[in-house]
């Protein structure tokens, strides 16, 4: 159905992650991945919670995409998690983890749900990452040989196939800060990971496109406005680099240009790792581009005192600021590189706290959804490609270092039972499917239009 100001076509749906909803981590032949590891080491996620059991997805994912039916909602992205494929990132191939993507597919197509399906969202077989990780070129090597493996059995029938999941958290959280699994604190480690990552892309589109020609291939990267806290031109300059670190590192050689020089030389990158006719394999042409965006952040120089960012922002559970104008300007830039390529917003959503008296009511989700909403409609209006709309996340789950105590869902999750309840802003999101905003949820902020 048409909803007003979105393309006829336009995909509503709803996004998730393998190791944050399936559980099931030591059945049917699965491997052993880094988050497996990363979070039974004590401290590194809060609470000491891990993703053993999750959602529980991997028993109940009839239900779940029986509720996404109920919501109407167009489309579903998942994630394939790379040891229920290849228990040891290579080798021998588990086919009962081929079976269990098979049948969630076949679900989905049954009622009418498109299957958008990501590659790799973080859960790295543990032996590649013993081996060495992405720091080494043989993990994007084996990326391929996945790629192959799961295109052969489900490339017809995916609407979408991405490679990566925001490869910059991939390098970044896991290999320089350690927030995220492996949990290494590698500065050089980091920057031959983030090529290597990119390396893998471009060998498994290649991959991809000779093992099913027909499939959509394309990249989900995030993005996130730099600002500078202040006009002093080492503030400015604190932006520049956050900008290229995070926005353009990856976006800039998936379109034919490079890694940003300048910011290159700063990090001390000497380029190592980047073979004759890396770039060119990364550049590989694509069908879709994925834009992931939660919201913005500020940037200050080490050499100058630090300072708050302003106080008067207004701040998600995460304590990520509420930023829709965001959303128009990361889409306007994705599309000055990428043109007519068509775009979706893979992810974008909220983390707010549990309303006590009934965890289904959620008005300020539905009013960070909506003010997004209207931001894509902007980039829209001001000729960006947008084909589509997931909101993160189909169901409350195991948000990484942050464990279940932060919830993202437009379905309430409760842990203890795994009931599903749908939330306000999974009706939200189930109206604008239909083709408009739904009456019966009542937001008061003021929206721009
Ligand atoms: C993104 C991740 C996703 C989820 C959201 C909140 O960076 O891709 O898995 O954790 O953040």
């Amino acid at each position: 159905m048409t909803t007003p100001g979105f393309p006829a076509d336009f995909t509503w749906g709803a996004s998730t992650s393998s190791y944050q909803i399936e559980g099931a981590t030591a059945e049917d032949g699965r491997g052993e991945s880094i988050w497996d590891r990363f979070a039974h080491t004590p401290g590194r996620v809060r609470g000491g919670d891990t993703g053993d059991i999750a959602c529980d997805h991997y028993h109940r994912y009839r239900d779940d995409v029986a509720i996404m039916a109920e919501l109407g909602l167009d489309g579903y992205r998942f994630s394939i998690a790379w040891p229920r494929i290849l228990p040891a990132g290579t080798g021998a191939v588990n086919e009962a983890g081929l079976d269990f993507y098979e049948r969630l597919v076949d679900a989905l197509l049954e009622r009418g749900i498109e299957p958008h399906a990501t590659l790799y969202h973080w859960d790295l077989p543990q032996a590649l990452e013993d081996a060495g990780g992405w720091p080494l070129r043989a993990t994007a090597e084996a990326f391929a040989g996945y790629a192959d493996i799961v295109a052969r059995r489900l490339g017809d029938r995916l609407a979408t196939l991405a490679t990566l999941n925001e490869p910059w958290c991939s390098a970044y959280l896991g290999y320089e800060s350690g927030e995220h699994a492996p949990g290494r604190t590698e500065p050089a480690a980091a920057l031959a990971a983030s090529h290597h990552l990119l390396v893998a892309h471009g060998l498994g589109v290649a991959a991809i496109r000779a093992a099913a020609p027909r499939t959509r291939v394309g990249i989900v990267l995030n993005f996130q406005p730099h600002a500078p806290l202040s006009d002093h031109p080492l503030d400015l300059e604190a932006a520049v680099l956050g900008h290229d670190r995070f926005n353009r590192w990856y976006l800039e050689p998936l379109t034919g240009g490079d890694y940003p020089a300048d910011t290159a030389r700063r990090l001390g990158w000497r380029r190592d790792e980047v073979l004759p006719g890396d770039m060119a394999t990364i550049a590989a042409p694509l069908d879709f581009m994925g834009v992931n965006y939660y919201t913005r952040s500020f940037e200050r120089s080490p050499l100058l005192p630090p300072l708050a960012p302003p106080a008067d922002r207004e701040l998600t559970a995460m304590g990520w600021e509420v930023y829709p104008e965001g959303l128009t300007g990361v889409l306007e830039f994705v599309a000055s590189r990428t043109g007519d390529l068509p775009l979706y917003v893979d992810e974008n959503g909220a983390s707010y706290d549990l309303d006590p008296a009934d965890p289904t009511r959620d008005p300020d989700r539905v009013e960070y959804l909506r003010r997004h909403l209207v931001a894509a409609r902007t980039a829209i209006d001001h000729g960006v490609p947008l084909r589509g709309y997931f909101v993160w996340s189909l169901l409350d789950n195991f948000e990484w270092a942050q464990g279940y105590a932060r919830r993202f869902g437009i379905v309430h999750v409760d842990f203890a039972t795994q009931e599903r309840r749908i939330r306000d802003s999974g009706r939200f999101m189930a109206a604008m499917a239909r083709g408009g905003e739904p009456a019966e949820v009542a937001v008061t902020a003021e929206v721009a239009r």
